[in-house]
């Protein structure tokens, strides 16, 4: 699809990489305005990538998969060998689409930028992630301040192209539209947080990761051993605030993979406004 040049409303801070950049703010907002223009059940517009964005793709992908190999749990790689996304270049939304479909019935759809909280976790409750396609600033490739196209398809969809996280990802969905007060929502997002996003888990006797962020994330994903490893415990993690500009200091492991699988499971299809109240009061 080709894309116009929009104007230039982005809403950057002032210590993010690409602030002052003029041509990434422009790509920025052409690729936002693809996004933004999408309608469900519409084919997924390509984006023409720059060729230094799919550098950075490159770079990134290349040394994230080395790093996954030793740190990643078992069914996020099974998952991203099934997904077996390009290497060479950023892929298309669409392509991540399809397969993510055929292999576990999930669907990507793209949005502009940050949607709101209950927008993006609703979503997911009709087995559909909401992914933002641009890519980090090409200056520093292995860092980024915000989810980027690097975030999402290299840690989420990778983990929902196996079967067992899509189904979890819809069970998380499901839980957020029954946590009709602000509390409560914010008590699931702060476990979908240090699981989802920041979770590890034992296998063979060591500490893997399987959450997308730090599956995302080059530096922190070899560092995660270092951090204050806690064992597992709902109510500390819906209670524990956390600073997303920082690596994670303190994460919760769970005894196995199928020990977090059941136990989010059972958390998520459970879970309402009271939740919170009774694993406070009778913590699991
Ligand atoms: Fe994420």
């Amino acid at each position: 699809m080709a894309q116009t040049a929009p104007s230039d409303d982005l809403d950057l801070p002032d210590d993010h990489p690409g602030v002052s950049d003029q041509a990434y703010r422009q790509r920025r907002a052409a690729i936002a305005a693809v996004g933004a223009a999408h309608r469900p059940g519409d084919p997924i517009p390509d984006v023409t990538y720059a060729p230094e964005e799919d550098e950075v793709w490159r770079t990134v992908s290349g040394k994230l998969a080395e790093r996954h190999r030793a740190y990643a749990c078992r069914a996020y790689l099974d998952g991203a060998a099934a997904l077996a996304l390009p290497t060479d270049r950023v892929p298309q939304l669409r392509l991540v689409d399809q397969r993510l479909w055929e292999l576990a019935r999930f669907h990507v759809r793209p949005v502009p930028g940050l949607v709101p909280t209950r927008v993006f976790y609703g979503s997911l409750a009709d087995r559909t992630f909401l992914s933002t396609q641009y890519v980090r600033h090409h200056s520093v490739p292995l860092y980024t301040p915000e989810p980027d196209v690097v975030h999402e398809v290299i840690g989420h969809a990778n983990m929902l192209a196996n079967p067992a996280f899509a189904d979890l990802y819809e069970e998380a969905g499901k839980a957020s539209l029954r946590a009709t007060t602000e509390d409560a929502l914010a008590f699931f997002s702060k476990v979908f947080w240090f699981t989802l996003e920041f979770g590890v888990l034992w296998e063979d006797g060591e500490l893997r990761a399987y959450g997308a962020g730090l599956l995302s994330s080059y530096g922190e994903i070899a560092a995660f051993r270092r951090a204050e490893v806690r064992p597992w415990d709902l109510a500390a993690m819906g209670t524990l605030d956390y600073d997303i500009t920082h690596y994670q200091p303190v994460l919760f492991a769970a005894r196995s993979f199928a020990h977090m699988l059941d136990a989010l499971t059972v958390f998520f299809a459970a879970y309402d406004d009271d939740t919170p109240r009774r694993l406070l009061t009778h913590p699991v």
